[in-house]
C-alpha cells in the first residue's frame, strides 16, 4: 500500500478514475489505526459517536467539545488517510459559527475537512467555510440531526418532488464548494442520478452501489454496537462476541485459579525472599 497522504484532490480524482472511494468512521485512536494501517481513504470522526460510544439515543447531545477530543484521538492514529470531522448539531447555525467551529477541526484536531448535514439550508455556511480556505463534505438524504423534521429514520427521496429536492440540494452543494457529498438513505436510482450529474464525489450509506464511495458506521459495521442494524448494514466482523466470549472466559479463570499462569507472574530470588523473612 502507498504510504502517501490522502489530499482531497486524490478523492476527487477517484470520481474520475472510477476507483471507489471507501469512508469508515473512527473515534478514537486505535480503531483509527487499524483504518489507516487497513488502506482506508477517509476516517470520519461521525457525530454518530453520540450513539454508537457515548451511549446516547440521537446525536443531538453531542457537542462541539466532544468531537474536538474524539477527532484528536483519532487524528494520533491516522498518519495517511483523509481526517474529516463532522460538525455537529447546533455547531453551524451561522455562517460564523460554522466558520469558527469548522476551524476549530483543522485548528485543534488536525482534521484535513468537515462536514455537515443539510442542502439549501446549509449553503450560506458551506460558502463561508470554502471562503475561509476549509475543505467542506456535505451530506444530503436521511441527515440524523433533522430526523425528527423528516418524519423519523427513513429513507429519503422515494417521491419524485422529495428526489428533485435533493437533487438540486446536490448541486447547490457543488456550486457551493463541497468537495464531496454523502448520500444516506435514498433508493438507489435517485442515487445514482445524483452521482452522474455531480462533477463531485458522491459516498452512499444506504445509498446503493451506484456512488462514487461507500461509507459504514465501523460499530455497525464490526459488529460492535448492537442495539440496532439498520437494513443498509453489512455485518464484516462479530466483535462484540469475540469481545463477550474473551470477558467470560476471562471471569471463569480467575475464578478457577486458572489465571494468571507462571508465566503471567514476576519470581524473586529464594535468597531475596529469605532476606525478607529475617526482616523484622
Ligand atoms: O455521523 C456519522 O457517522 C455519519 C455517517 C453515517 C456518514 O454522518
Amino acid at each position: 500500500m502507498d504510504d502517501k497522504k490522502v489530499a482531497i484532490e486524490d478523492i476527487r480524482a477517484k470520481k474520475r478514475s472510477g476507483e471507489k472511494i471507501t469512508m469508515l468512521t473512527a473515534y478514537d485512536y486505535p480503531m483509527a489505526r487499524i483504518l489507516d494501517d487497513a488502506g482506508i481513504d477517509i476516517v470520519l470522526v461521525g457525530d454518530s459517536l453520540g450513539m454508537v460510544v457515548l451511549g446516547y439515543d440521537s446525536t443531538l447531545e453531542v457537542t462541539m467539545d466532544d468531537m474536538i477530543r474524539h477527532a484528536q484521538a483519532a487524528r494520533r492514529g491516522t498518519k495517511r488517510a483523509l481526517l474529516v470531522g463532522d460538525m455537529p448539531y447546533k455547531s453551524f447555525d451561522t455562517p460564523a459559527d460554522a466558520v469558527k467551529n469548522a476551524r476549530r477541526f483543522i485548528e485543534e484536531a488536525g482534521c484535513a475537512a468537515v462536514k455537515l448535514e443539510g442542502g439549501a439550508d446549509v449553503i450560506e455556511q458551506t460558502k463561508a467555510m470554502v471562503a475561509a480556505g476549509i475543505p467542506v463534505m456535505g451530506h444530503l438524504g436521511l441527515t440524523p440531526q433533522s430526523a425528527d423534521k423528516l418524519g423519523g429514520f427513513k429513507v429519503q427521496g422515494r417521491d419524485a418532488e422529495k428526489a428533485k429536492e435533493i437533487l438540486a440540494d446536490a448541486k447547490k452543494l457543488e456550486d457551493a464548494g463541497c468537495f464531496s457529498i454523502v448520500l444516506e438513505c435514498v433508493p438507489d436510482r435517485l442515487a445514482k442520478m445524483v452521482t452522474d450529474e455531480s462533477g463531485i464525489p458522491t459516498i452512499g450509506i444506504g445509498a446503493g452501489i451506484h456512488c462514487d464511495g461507500q461509507v459504514l458506521v465501523l460499530y455497525d459495521m464490526i459488529g460492535l454496537f448492537d442495539r440496532f442494524t439498520p437494513k443498509f448494514v453489512k455485518k464484516y466482523a462479530n466483535v462484540s462476541g469475540e469481545v463477550s466470549a474473551g470477558i467470560k472466559a476471562f471471569i471463569s479463570e480467575v475464578r478457577s485459579g486458572a489465571f494468571p499462569g507462571g508465566e503471567h507472574s514476576f519470581k524473586m530470588k529464594d535468597e531475596e525472599l529469605e532476606k525478607l523473612r529475617k526482616i523484622d
